[in-house]
């Protein structure tokens, strides 16, 4: 349980998913697979994806805007931006400082972090921090991924499950008891091999995994990591509720990272949690990695699903490995 002076938690949301849709028909005369194949391995029927001259970062400054528009926080009572990306548009400068130029947040500091679709977790864990001990009072916190970039779209294996989006909060301190209970951060550097997206250097190995020559290009082995996530979101899972002494039952929400429809089912069967604890969006929008919370998020609160006072679970996997859960009481 987290023993802090302070309780931090999320006091708006926001989140962008750019216009063009790309169905799975349309991936049919991409590659050579089909409509009721994705459907049934994966539960995605479309994704949308930014055109390939407009930046990642844009998704993420949408994203940020109807969040504070949401706390009703201005930008220059920002006191720190942290992005969660795995497809930042530059190394330099940040995705976190892009954005906080371009919002004004002038009093921000800004930083990225990449822990592939963990991040948004990661990130929210770092700002919540600063917050709890007084060190600054408001955090933006956006996951913005564009995975269109990054993906071989000759590649049946990947092209199919990856699309782009934004999700962002606004931390703030909130009435004692509610807010963010306990987190749980996990990495396994060892299997990190399994999912792999170069940058500066590969190696031959890697090169052959990527036969059609986009060296850029997000690999993974799809069987292993999908066996890996089961088994991480639901460790992961019972780290925290264990920590709070909450059963299961008590949880009114969660906020699965969602790669797969199946890789969902499967850890709350293993839990038991029934599926109406859970706002799905990756039949409309794939897998938009550490967008995928924060998007979820938002679009439930505005669907008013959420209410004060619930218990809420974070929980997500990804490359490096990595992995991690946190429980919220929600206090909007
Ligand atoms: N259309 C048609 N057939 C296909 C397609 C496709 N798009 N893709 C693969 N196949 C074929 C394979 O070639 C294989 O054919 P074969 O038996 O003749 O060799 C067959 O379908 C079965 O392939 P599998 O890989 O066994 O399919 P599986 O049921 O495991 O599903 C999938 C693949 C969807 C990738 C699944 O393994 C998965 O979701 N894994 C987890 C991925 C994930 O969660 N990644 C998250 C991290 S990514 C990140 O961090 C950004």
């Amino acid at each position: 349980m987290i023993k802090s002076t302070k309780s931090v938690g999320i006091i708006g949301t926001g989140s962008f998913v750019p216009e063009k849709v790309l169905t799975n028909n349309d991936l049919e005369k991409l590659v050579d697979t089909s409509d009721e194949w994705i459907r049934k391995r994966t539960g995605i029927s479309e994704r949308h994806v930014l055109d390939e001259d407009v930046p990642n970062y844009t998704m993420g400054i949408e994203a940020a805007k109807r969040a504070l528009e949401d706390a009703g926080v201005e930008p220059e009572e920002i006191d720190l931006i942290i992005v969660s990306t795995e497809t930042p548009d530059y190394m330099s400068p940040s995705m976190a400082c892009i954005i906080q130029g371009a919002i004004g947040a002038v009093n921000a500091a800004a930083f990225d972090i990449n822990a592939a679709c963990t991040g948004f977790i990661y990130s929210l864990s770092v700002a919540q921090q600063f917050i709890a001990n007084g060190v600054y009072k408001h955090a933006l916190v956006i996951g913005c991924e564009g995975l269109s970039k990054i993906v071989d779209w000759k590649d049946r294996n990947t092209c199919i499950l990856f699309g782009d989006a934004s999700g962002a909060v606004v931390l703030g301190v909130v009435d004692e008891g509610y807010g963010i209970l306990d987190l749980f951060l996990g990495s396994n550097g060892a299997e990190g091999m399994k999912i792999t997206i170069p940058n500066l250097y590969i190696s031959e190995e890697e090169k052959k995994k990527r036969p059609n020559g986009k060296f850029n290009s997000l690999w993974m082995d799809g069987k292993e990591v999908f066996k890996f996530a089961v088994k991480a979101m639901s460790t992961a899972t019972m780290h925290v509720l264990d920590n709070l002494n909450l059963d299961i039952s008590e949880l009114d929400f969660i906020f699965p990272h969602q790669a797969n429809t199946r890789i969902i089912d499967g850890a709350i069967k293993k839990l038991g949690i029934t599926d109406d604890k859970i706002h799905y969006i990756i039949n409309k929008y794939g897998n938009i990695s550490s967008a995928s919370i924060p998007v979820a998020m938002d679009e439930a609160q505005r669907k008013g699903k959420l209410k004060k006072g619930d218990n809420m679970l974070l929980v997500a996997f990804g490359g490096g490995l990595t992995w991690g859960s946190m429980a919220i009481k929600w206090n909007k």
